[in-house]
């Protein structure tokens, strides 16, 4: 039975199909969308089409409204401020709203030295800014990244990511000095290592790769995503965290945390590094922080974002105070302690309905993350672990028409990412749910 789910047409209905039409026409091919649903309205975690169908959203928008569509609080700070005024430029004059929002994540995320905080419009900017900031303080050019990283599209952000046929083929040549090294991926381990075993490994290549690819003299910064994103929301091991913090301490290299998706709450914790207890010299936040405004933040060792000369850094757009109010009226409600609850208990209900599916669906892989950052993995043989992107994409296809919006992810293409507003309901979650698993029970009927 769906209460949550109210569908009135197929989806597209006939409206979104020409709107669709008039997409395909307008927009460039290689825009993509995960889904045909054309928005209406939407509000915490339900979106409405223009042709009346009510859906469930296990998207946010690719993570960007953890505190759930529209959230009072913003849409007030946004309306007051639009009172005042708009954007007189963080470069031309200084407005309080900026300085507030940076005294707040200087003081919310890990490290108990002097930070500060450059704000800037997307995770893209955030994560150039914070690798421009790190060559400039340490004098050194070269930046070490991850296998299955996404750092953005910018063309060093793009340098800097993975999965070449999806989101770098055509558009090189790329940056230099980047050094991409193993990341580990615990689930796709030899099967003879057990995980510590695993670990160990990962750990001595990479003490193999800082002889191999660069050496650490040379290198700026080491980048991470804490739980890697499109990778497949791949947390990293506690003591691979550990090590890049070691080698960064023994060599002076900036530690750079991508906290673009993984942040924001979504694990239950403000930053997902918290959970490791590993300090970060710099993090780069952006998606949920503004609730759906353009914003992104770098927030650093003071000594370290001092570093580039006057002028050196900003943008015209960055920190506009309409994003900043939004933003601020965000952070304060994440960091709460039962929104950072809230997230934990949505992970579990997600774990432990997917799990449940494991013991009744062999196609289902596992089902991993961090908090309410979650994938479930699908497989076309659990020994093997040969990837089912086909398996993957007809579950999404078949959960979408039936009202639930649902992304994909993962290096193979065959994960099914769960980044529902922390605000959902267990009812609606629950009803989400039930859609995924009557959709893999159809698409295994059908095959
Ligand atoms: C970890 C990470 N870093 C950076 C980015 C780039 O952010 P944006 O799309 O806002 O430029 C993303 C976007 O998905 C991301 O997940």
């Amino acid at each position: 039975m769906r209460t949550q789910i109210k569908k009135v047409s197929e989806i597209p209905g006939p409206k979104s199909k020409v709107i669709l039409a008039r997409r395909a026409a307008a927009l460039p091919a290689g825009l993509g969308k995960s889904t045909e649903v054309v928005v209406e309205k939407a509000e915490g975690a339900l979106v409405w089409d223009v042709d009346g169908n009510q859906l469930i959203d296990f998207a946010g928008g690719i993570g960007m409204v953890n505190l759930g569509h529209r959230p009072q609080v913003v849409i007030d700070a946004v309306k007051d401020q639009l009172d005042k005024y708009i954007h007189p430029g963080a470069l031309v004059t200084t407005f309080e709203p900026y300085l507030e929002f940076a005294e707040l994540l200087n003081k919310i995320t890990p490290g108990d030295f002097p930070k500060k905080t450059l704000l800037a419009n997307s995770g893209s900017e955030a994560v150039e800014n914070a690798v421009a900031i790190a060559r400039y303080y340490t004098k050194r050019p070269a930046v070490i990244c991850f296998e299955g990283a996404y750092h953005g599209r910018t063309m060093l952000t793009l340098s800097l990511t993975s999965k070449y046929g999806l989101f770098k083929k055509g558009f090189g040549s790329y940056a230099q000095d980047i050094y991409r090294f193993h990341s580990p991926n615990v689930y796709r381990r030899p099967n003879s290592m057990t995980e510590e075993e695993y670990i160990d490994f990962c750990i001595e290549r990479f003490d193999q790769n800082l002889i191999s690819h660069v050496d650490p003299s040379a290198v700026a910064a080491i980048i991470i995503e804490p739980v890697q994103g499109e990778g497949g929301f791949i947390p990293v091991p506690k003591r691979f965290l550990e090590k890049i913090r070691k080698v960064c301490d023994d060599h002076g290299i900036v530690f750079i945390a991508d906290e673009v998706q993984a942040g924001a709450g979504r694990t239950g914790k403000f930053l997902s590094i918290e959970h490791s207890g590993v300090i970060p010299d710099i993090v780069t936040m952006a998606k949920s922080i503004g609730s759906g405004l353009p914003i992104s933040a770098i927030t650093g060792k003071a000594e370290i974002m001092d570093a580039p000369h006057l002028g050196g850094i900003g943008g015209t757009y960055s920190g506009s105070p309409i994003a900043v109010v939004g933003a601020l009226a965000t952070v304060k409600e994440i960091i709460k302690p039962e929104f950072l609850d809230r997230a934990t208990h949505v992970g579990k209900i997600i774990t432990d309905r997917i799990n449940a599916m494991k013991e009744k669906f062999s196609v289902v892989g596992e089902v991993r993350g961090l908090g309410a950052m979650l994938v479930v993995e699908f497989v076309k043989d659990r020994t093997t672990k040969e990837p089912d992107m086909d398996f993957a994409m007809a579950v999404i296809k078949k959960s979408v028409s039936n009202g639930l919006i649902l992304i994909r992810a993962g290096l193979y293409t065959n994960c099914i990412r769960f980044l529902p507003p922390i605000v959902i309901t267990d009812e609606q979650l629950h009803e989400g749910l039930d859609v995924i698993e009557e959709a893999i029970q159809e698409v295994l009927n059908e095959r």
